[in-house]
């Protein structure tokens, strides 16, 4: 009678960057498989969730949402049960207003019929989004009336809020919600494809700062999807790419992919099964690491592990590559300690302090442990 447990941060793929509202049965099928046959989904990546699109244009005579009948001839419950097969969740989308941002019906005063549908139909996940008339209604009221209604049903639900742009949702969304957004789309109007670069992960990143506190087991700030991989205009260096998946993982933030998984890039694919920065985001302690040193041509994060252990990135801000220190006594270690680079899987003991190249808008990532 609550919503489902999500001791770690949730990780899968959602369809808006991949394939924006033109997404079909077919597609969704397809990208099953290759989460499966790629070893994704062993990896941790165990959600596919349907965003802005799947519906029909109108509510049917009962007044229910349904899937459009041309792009999902089969329906939403098909497709739950092709997933549950595979060992995978199925996520859904509906904005808490009457229209969703694309035009579709949204859930406003429909949220006990909409719930129950999505119950019915085997749904795991629901993303709520803001767009669409809800005259005066404050979010956190509309999402508790769905929230409510997810509860009534019985049927174990995550539950990501998304209102983009808004700062304060994490006051109240930490407290009911699995995640909510922390800022506006990582990729704005991509109808209009825009140029796909580092700064926009780096722009979203900077929303989760301050809000560390709010996140924990069951419960996370949620910068937006995983731009590695993005499918159109991608003008990201594989070290950038990298980089965002590092401080993904670092901030314990939802792991959702949003490139094509059926035609991945072998260099891609790479990045988002690195085991050991999964296991970083995946850590049972649920800390989100949070920004040391903010220097004008490089950073330093820090999080916290369940073993005692410590993970590090050194994020280098400028064009051209460069050498950056890490002082041990900064991350409050000293003496000798094992540090390992999670990217070249190489070890090294260390005292004091350690000096690393790294790529222009690239990161080095370690994991480091002091001797007891
Ligand atoms: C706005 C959200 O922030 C996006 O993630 C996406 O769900 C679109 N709406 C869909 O219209």
């Amino acid at each position: 009678n609550s919503l489902a447990p999500s001791p770690t941060p949730p990780m899968g793929w959602m369809s808006w960057y991949t394939f924006i509202d033109h997404i079909n049965e077919k597609q969704i099928m397809e990208v099953a498989d290759a989460m499966v046959s790629s070893g994704l989904r062993d990896a941790g990546y165990n959600l596919i969730q349907l965003d802005d699109g799947w519906m029909a244009k109108e509510r049917d005579k009962e007044g229910r949402q349904y899937a459009d009948k041309v792009r999902f001839p089969n329906g939403i419950k098909y497709l739950a049960n092709y997933l549950h097969q595979k060992g995978l969740k199925l996520g859904i989308y509906s904005s808490n207003g009457s229209l969703t941002c694309a035009g579709y019906p949204g859930s406003y005063n429909h949220e006990e019929i909409d719930a129950k549908t999505y119950a019915e139909w085997g749904v795991d996940y629901l993303k709520y989004d803001a767009c669409g008339k809800k005259e005066g209604h404050p979010d956190q009221e509309l999402n508790m009336r769905m929230i409510n209604a997810i509860k009534k049903t019985g049927r174990p639900m995550l539950y990501a809020v998304c209102v983009f742009g808004s700062n304060e949702t994490h006051l109240w969304a930490s407290k009911v919600a699995t995640m909510w957004r922390t800022g506006g789309d990582i990729v704005q109007h991509i109808e209009r494809n825009p140029i796909v670069t580092y700064k926009l992960w780096y722009t979203n990143l900077q929303q989760v700062i301050g809000k560390e506190a709010y996140a924990g087991n069951g419960h996370w700030n949620d910068p937006d999807n995983l731009i590695i991989g993005y499918p159109r205009n991608n003008e990201q260096t594989i070290e950038e790419q990298k980089a965002q998946f590092s401080f993904w993982s670092l901030i314990a933030a939802p792991l959702l992919l949003s490139v094509d998984v059926r035609a991945m890039d072998p260099k891609i694919k790479a990045i988002i099964m690195n085991k050991e920065v999964i296991a970083i985001n995946q850590d049972k302690a649920g800390v989100q690491g949070s920004r040391l040193i903010n220097d004008d041509d490089h950073e330093i994060w820090v999080k916290k592990l369940n073993d005692g252990s410590k993970a590090v990135i050194l994020f280098n801000k400028k064009d051209v590559e460069a050498e950056i220190r890490l002082n041990l006594k900064d991350i409050n270690e000293k003496g000798k300690v094992k540090v390992r680079d999670l990217w070249t899987k190489q070890n090294k003991t260390i005292t004091s302090s350690l000096t690393s190249k790294v790529a222009p808008h690239g990161v080095v990532m370690f994991k480091i442990n002091s001797f007891k």
